[in-house]
């Protein structure tokens, strides 16, 4: 087998492919995102790094099928997105993916297991199915005891993890992060890291978060840098050489990338 052919057989959970994303700005546009390629294996614990406005959050948008490229395509776990219709884009988003959110989007009234409970109801679990996965899903993010706290008696660390529960308690296959440290302070910030990395490694379970903090990225297996809407880094070499040109003299498993 020739070495791009076994690439071609790493398999694959996210599929990025050429995809550009523009905004109506006044008259013209922006490109949020510019001819983007990532492709991303079932397991892997991803970060997207990126100063302010470099598209982060317009690319997680675009792998958790909230939004739509104006060309190129999304596939997940095979499925190529742009061929579906709302209705099943929104199936495939509430079977695959978790969400975790920077303002943590916890319903205050309700309780951390109910909180954790609402996307089974959604998705019509039956009610001794939502029990067992509830509490499997607090305890793997170490808060069994606080099931009946509502998010007002809980700190903003284990508010966050009471979000990740609810991200993972209908085993999706990916988890998107879109700066979920961002409102914790540096001590909570990397036990969040650390626990979703502990997570990814005991489930098997994919993430990919995005930062802008470097601390972080000590704590992640793989960094894709973007800038101005496109990938200026991967630190995964295998795809990089496949789609891209590493400019010589890139050092220590750090592809930069020239376009071809
Ligand atoms: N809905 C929108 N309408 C218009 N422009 C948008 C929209 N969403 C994003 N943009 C623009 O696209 C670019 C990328 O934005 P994006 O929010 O993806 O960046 P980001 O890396 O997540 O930034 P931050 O770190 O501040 O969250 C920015 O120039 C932004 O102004
Ligand atoms: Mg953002």
């Amino acid at each position: 087998m020739s070495h791009l052919a076994e690439l071609d057989a790493i398999p694959q959970l996210v599929g990025v492919e050429a995809v550009t994303r523009r905004f109506p700005l006044d008259h013209n546009f922006v490109s949020a995102l510019d001819s983007v390629n990532l492709r991303v294996a079932p397991g892997e614990f991803l970060a997207i790094a990126g100063p302010s406005g470099s598209g982060k959050s317009t690319l997680l948008n675009l792998i958790g099928c909230i939004d739509k490229p104006t060309s190129g395509r999304i596939l997940i776990d095979g499925v190529d997105t742009s061929k579906l219709n709302p209705t099943r884009m929104t199936a495939l988003r509430r079977e695959k993916i978790g969400f975790v959110f920077q303002t943590f989007n916890l319903i205050p009234v309700f309780t951390a297991a109910e909180n954790v409970e609402f996307p089974l109801l959604v998705q019509g679990f039956s009610s001794s199915e939502r029990r067992e996965r509830v509490a499997a899903a607090l305890e793997s993010v170490g808060l069994s005891a606080r099931a009946n706290h509502r998010p007002d008696l809980l700190s903003g660390g284990e508010r966050q993890r009471v979000a990740v529960a609810r991200a993972i308690v209908h085993r999706p296959a990916l988890v998107l992060a879109d700066e979920p440290t961002a409102n914790l302070d540096t001590r909570n910030a990397t036990q969040l890291i650390d626990l979703m990395h502990d997570l990814n490694r005991r489930l098997g379970l994919t993430f990919i978060f995005s930062t802008h903090d470097q601390r972080l990225l000590e704590h992640t297996d793989r960094i894709v840098r973007l800038t101005d809407g496109q990938v200026v880094s991967d630190t995964d070499v295998s795809f990089t050489l496949k789609s891209q040109t590493p400019i010589e003299g890139a050092s220590h498993g750090q592809v930069l990338i020239a376009s071809v």
